[in-house]
């Protein structure tokens, strides 16, 4: 192991001697799109005349090369993989390795017999066309393409978020086998959704570092697991289904705010910050989801260009978190930071030698092989070799996507129980809005070709007659030309759908938010056909970020409002099983949506979470105003009630001499705590909070609920977050059904703090469990003892 880093090191070094066009090819597209093209070389062609992907290692592939395999130790099955690994990095000159770390530029080594390969895919919520080593055409026309993630995440039912994960993967490395995508893909994007108005907010799972981390570990094990060897006893040899990449590390969620990009954008962050919130997601992908790779990201943070940061990329990620993969950087940030950062005035050399030496790549390309060869480039994997044109968009596959939007819609309004609408009596229906026969803006960015679109228009002309009127020209909604005639279709209509929002032309990479209000004319669309209906008015609201709709919430003939995020290629049918009864709702939002004035108090790019100065905390853990709708936030058709049988909680753990107590501020100078707290580092962490919550539907429908389970540290402590969420369940339920829900809490875990020197302490005092909207109150003292 030495060995291999002095040698890699090695090659960091030589770099800044090396000549000038070696770190052009290296940095002209190093990386994201770093691609050891392994493709062309390596296609056969199979039975039915597709072009069919091996592996690397077939005897008869080197024979085409006019090579003898058995002569290259790294195709040795007998080795171990790191020992191939090494084999096939020493036996590349200098020029070779570096032309292995680009992107178009790289061939493979035919002398050696390495093809080339293609490094970027992408994978956000089904196989995307994004990047350059995915390809739909006729021998593989479509993908299934799941709701986009924001609006998963809201379904809050990890065992959704795995499954779609698998399925995705097998899809993925279906088209592998066809020729048609890489086995390397670059999704999650799992960076906290720390402001509002942020552009990629669809792509992520939210503001809760908590969920976006659980999040990306059921995602990633649902890629790259293989079921029963996703745990072997070396994690670096362990079979990938295909591999994963948790992106962007760190503190990355500023696009363009007023002029200043990403590109440029130096964040300035407290390490309280970091640890807490920024950097949380990326530890419990490493750490609980065994992730086989992250990118670093475009921005600084603290000054440092994230790429070139050894204290994130090596010290965090490698060793605190022990990857077991390799650091990819995204798409052109190494020639960023020479072209928009300026950083240290440096040459492309100094960049290239910087980021290497800063643990890009793991210490070079070994780290990468190594990945290689845990998704099996070399070997295959004969369990998987059979996946093919069947496994992609099978009914069983697009049924898993409408049922995802079904569990993410969120109800937020609902008077007069109108919802769920009765086809016997709603007999004819008005769609209206720019969303109405919503199709491409259904499945957001980072998508490939939807197996079959299922629009709004679609899915509800199942359920009655239809009239439909957009309404507005285009998202932006800039004239009210088209209201008029919106207006006289809702005036015949028994009911009456309004579905507005948001698209990429108005949040979406380079793209925030300005403001957090319905664009244009769409607020007077949505006045103005309510007034005039004849009907209920229902209002689907299709968004990722927050749109303040408190006009629509108060307005009495505005009955009903669904959030239905970007819901996938199913959506409409989702929506519309929602609305007729098909689906009882359970999803609860996974942003705060804050009032629309939220924006003025606080530029973007302050990246603190708590309140400092004027300026209010962020997300639901520091921001204590008021909002149109707070995180966790969601109706259903039913209602459902908590028990808990109340028991006395204490944790009592007795000091020993060399383990020490950490101050805290308290708020109120005559409280005093002889321990106020002590670092989790230091305890052994054995205490659970075990408890259940009785859940019953007091109803008469069906329908499930999200058990939600926040701790609320001691009330004296200045400077904590109000609440965290620490835990949650799903659970489906009968009309009069009661269910019990366990819950299982490590104390240090779930009761942490974490202070302004980023040390995550245990607190001595009274925190509470606090069940639902403050539904249960489950109070547990901890004390310490010498
Ligand atoms: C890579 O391809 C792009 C176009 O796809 C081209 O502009 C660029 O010059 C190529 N880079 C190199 C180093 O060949
Ligand atoms: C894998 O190992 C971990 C830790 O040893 C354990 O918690 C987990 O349950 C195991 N997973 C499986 C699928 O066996
Ligand atoms: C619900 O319906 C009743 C009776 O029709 C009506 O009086 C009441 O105002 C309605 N409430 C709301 C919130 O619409
Ligand atoms: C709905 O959208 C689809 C796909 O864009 C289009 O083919 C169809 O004509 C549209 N329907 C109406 C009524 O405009
Ligand atoms: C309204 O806006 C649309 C799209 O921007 C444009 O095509 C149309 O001409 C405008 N109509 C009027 C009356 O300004
Ligand atoms: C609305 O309906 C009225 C009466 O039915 C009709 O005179 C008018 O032309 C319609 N307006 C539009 C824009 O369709
Ligand atoms: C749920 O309970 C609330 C408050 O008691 C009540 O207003 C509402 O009508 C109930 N909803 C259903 C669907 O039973
Ligand atoms: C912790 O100590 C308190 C008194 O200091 C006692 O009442 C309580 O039962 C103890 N709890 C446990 C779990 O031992
Ligand atoms: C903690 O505060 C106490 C009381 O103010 C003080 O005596 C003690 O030195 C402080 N301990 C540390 C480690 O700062
Ligand atoms: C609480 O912390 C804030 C921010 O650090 C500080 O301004 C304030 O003075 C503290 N309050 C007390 C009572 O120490
Ligand atoms: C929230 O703000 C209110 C009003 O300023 C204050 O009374 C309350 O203590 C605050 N709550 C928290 C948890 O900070
Ligand atoms: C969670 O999702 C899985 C997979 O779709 C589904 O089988 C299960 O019913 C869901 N659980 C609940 C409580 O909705």
């Amino acid at each position: 192991m030495g060995v291999l880093f002095s040698t890699l090191i090695t090659i960091a070094d030589s770099i800044t001697m090396a000549n000038k066009t070696l770190f052009m090819l290296l940095l002209s597209h190093i990386i994201l799109c770093f691609s050891i093209v392994f493709s062309n070389l390596d296609v056969s062609v199979a039975e039915d005349g597709l072009p069919k992907f091996g592996h690397v290692c077939d005897p008869a592939r080197f024979e085409m090369l006019g090579l003898n395999m058995d002569e290259f130790a790294y195709c040795d099955k007998s080795l171990p993989y790191d020992v191939r690994a090494k084999d096939l990095v020493d036996s590349m000159s200098l020029v070779e390795k570096a032309e292995q770390m680009g992107d178009n530029t790289s061939v493979g080594i035919p002398r050696i017999g390495l093809p080339p390969y293609k490094w970027w895919s992408e994978a956000l919520h089904g196989v995307a066309d994004t990047g350059r080593s995915t390809k739909f055409d006729s021998a593989v026309p479509s993908a299934t393409s799941f709701p986009t993630v924001i609006l998963t995440t809201a379904s809050f039912n990890q065992t959704l978020w795995k499954t779609i994960g698998q399925v995705v993967s097998t899809e993925a490395r279906a088209m592998y086998n066809l020729g048609r995508a890489g086995l390397t893909f670059w999704s999650p994007n799992i960076n906290v959704v720390r402001d509002p108005r942020w552009g990629r907010t669809l792509e992520t799972p939210g503001e809760d570092p908590f969920v976006v981390g659980l999040y990306a570990v059921n995602y990633v094990r649902g890629l790259q697991d293989i079921e029963g060897q996703d745990n072997t006893s070396d994690p670096n040899s362990r079979p990938l289904k295909v591999s994963a990449c948790c992106k962007h590390f760190a503190a990355y969620d500023v696009e363009n705010y007023l002029g200043l990009d990403r590109l440029h954008f130096d964040a300035k962050v407290a390490e309280q910050d970091m640890v807490e919130t920024f950097n949380r997601p990326f530890e419990m992908c490493v750490k609980d989801g065994d992730v086989s790779s992250v990118m670093c990201s475009f921005n600084r943070v603290n000054g440092i260009p994230t790429c070139a940061d050894s204290y994130l990329l090596k010290k965090l990620v490698r060793e605190d978190w022990n990857l077991h993969g390799y650091v990819v950087a995204d798409c052109d940030s190494i020639a960023e930071i020479v072209k928009s950062h300026k950083w240290l005035d440096d040459t492309w050399e100094d960049a290239s030698a910087q980021v290497l030496k800063a643990g890009l790549y793991g210490f070079g390309l070994w780290r990468f092989l190594q990945v290689s060869s845990k998704r099996r480039f070399f070997d295959g994997i004969p369990a998987l070799a059979s996946l093919g044109r069947k496994d992609i968009c099978s009914e069983e596959n697009i049924e898993l996507a409408a049922e995802a939007a079904r569990q993410g819609i969120v109800l937020l309004k609902n008077d007069n129980e109108t919802l769920p609408l009765d086809a016997t009596e709603i007999k004819s229906l008005a769609l209206i809005g720019p969303h109405a026969n919503a199709t491409d803006a259904m499945i957001g960015n980072y998508a490939g070709i939807p197996c079959k679109f299922i629009s709004p228009l679609e899915g509800f002309s199942a359920f009655g007659q239809v009239t439909y009127e957009m309404g507005c020209a285009e998202m932006k909604c800039q004239n009210d030309s088209m209201i008029n005639s919106a207006v006289n279709a809702s005036k015949q209509a028994d009911a009456t759908l309004l579905f507005v929002g948001l698209n990429l032309d108005l949040e979406a990479e380079w793209i925030d938010r300005k403001d957090l209000l319905l664009p244009g004319y769409q607020t007077q669309l949505v006045t103005e056909v309510a007034e005039a209906s004849k009907g209920p008015v229902i209002l689907v609201i299709m968004s990722a970020t927050v749109v303040d709709i408190s006009f629509a919430k108060i307005n009495p003939k505005i009955k009903s409002i669904i959030w239905a995020g970007y819901p996938g290629e199913q959506g409409g049918r989702a929506i519309a099983d929602v609305a007729f009864g098909n689906y009882n709702p359970g999803g609860r939002l996974p942003l705060t949506w804050y009032e629309a004035n939220y924006v003025d108090k606080l530029p973007m790019t302050s990246m603190a979470l708590r309140p400092v100065g004027d300026y209010p905390g962020r997300t639901y853990k520091f921001f204590n105003g008021s909002t149109v709708y707070p995180f966790g936030y969601g109706l259903s058709y039913t209602n459902f009630t908590y028990e808990h049988k109340f028991e006395e909680m204490s944790i009592n753990i007795t000091l020993n001499r060399l383990q020490h107590c950490h101050n805290l501020t308290y708020l109120d100078e005559n409280y005093q705590q002889d321990c106020p707290s002590v670092s989790i580092d230091d305890l052994a962490c054995k205490d659970e909070i075990a408890f259940d919550v009785t859940v019953q539907n007091i109803g008469q429908k069906d329908g499930s609920d999200v058990v939600m389970v926040y701790s609320v540290p001691p009330k004296e402590i200045n400077g904590t977050h109000i609440k965290q969420l620490v835990g949650f369940e799903r659970v489906d339920l009968k009309a009069k059904e009661s269910k019990k829900v366990n819950f299982g809490l490590n104390a240090c875990q779930s009761l942490n703090i974490v202070d302004v020197s980023g040390y995550k302490l245990l607190a001595s005092g009274l925190h509470n469990i606090v069940v639902g909207d403050n539904a249960l109150q489950i109070p547990v003292q901890v004390n310490y003892n010498r």
